[in-house]
């Protein structure tokens, strides 16, 4: 198993600094430089060390480069945003509504940019996960399986990222055209379902701050809720 060993992007942040500073880069997505495909593999790789149920590891990682093809997946993803079942819309409050700057506000603003220059960001990665069928979505235990055995890669993959001086941001809409990315990326539906649509791409400025979040204790249970 080769790792990358000494990969020239490094931005040589701590542990502490990589986790606490790995934000949803939406603004500060630089459009204008490709980011070569060596550095996605190499994040890609780091992203397989993630752990799945029982090592099975029914991951894919989806590069999109293309324009057109952006165009299209960014096309849906606009359609999503719109549609009334779609999954991150903002359905009630949440904790991060009563912590100033980070509520739904803040980031309905920077979302309004990021629905003006998706189709312009170099790289949409859509992250999958191979089932024997889409019934096995549909109880919480067996979806726990499921989703456990993806989603931990794909943080660690814009984890990598962040830590080479590129920005990422986990996105949900274009999940309401789910059945029509498929077809524009020709991946069978039945058996391959999408996480996400993370756009990558170096940022402008390598420097973000820690987010504010809810006090840790109000979070935090010990021993019972
Ligand atoms: C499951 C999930 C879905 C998300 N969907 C979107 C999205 O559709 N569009 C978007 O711009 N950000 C999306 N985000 C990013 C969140 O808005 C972001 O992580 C949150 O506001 C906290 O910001 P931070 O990561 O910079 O701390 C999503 C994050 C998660 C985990």
């Amino acid at each position: 198993m080769s790792l990358p060993e000494s990969p020239h992007h490094l931005l040589n942040l701590t542990p502490d600094e990589l986790l606490g500073t790995t934000r949803a880069v939406r603004r500060r997505l630089d459009v204008t430089r490709p980011v070569p495909r060596e550095v996605l593999l190499d994040c890609a790789r780091l992203a397989q060390q993630a752990p799945t149920g029982r090592n099975r590891q029914r991951w894919d990682f989806v590069f999109v480069t293309d324009p057109d093809r952006r165009r299209a997946l960014a096309e849906l993803w606009r359609r999503g945003l719109d549609s009334p079942a779609a999954p991150n819309s903002h359905d009630g409050p949440s904790r991060h509504d009563f912590t100033p700057g980070t509520g739904w506000q803040a980031i309905a603003d920077s979302l309004r940019h990021l629905v003006d220059i998706l189709d312009q960001v170099p790289v949409l990665l859509v992250p999958c996960i191979r089932v024997g069928s889409r019934a096995e979505l549909d109880d919480p235990a067996t979806q726990a399986g499921t989703w456990g055995s993806v989603l931990p890669a794909v943080w660690s993959f814009m984890l990598a990222a962040r830590s080479r001086g590129l920005g990422t941001v986990w996105t949900t809409p274009h999940l309401s055209y789910e059945r029509e990315a498929a077809t524009l990326l020709g991946l069978p539906y039945e058996t391959t379902v999408q996480c996400a649509l993370i756009p990558v791409a170096w940022t402008i400025g390598t420097r973000f701050k820690p987010a504010r979040r809810v006090p840790v204790t109000e979070v935090v249970h010990w021993e019972h809720w």
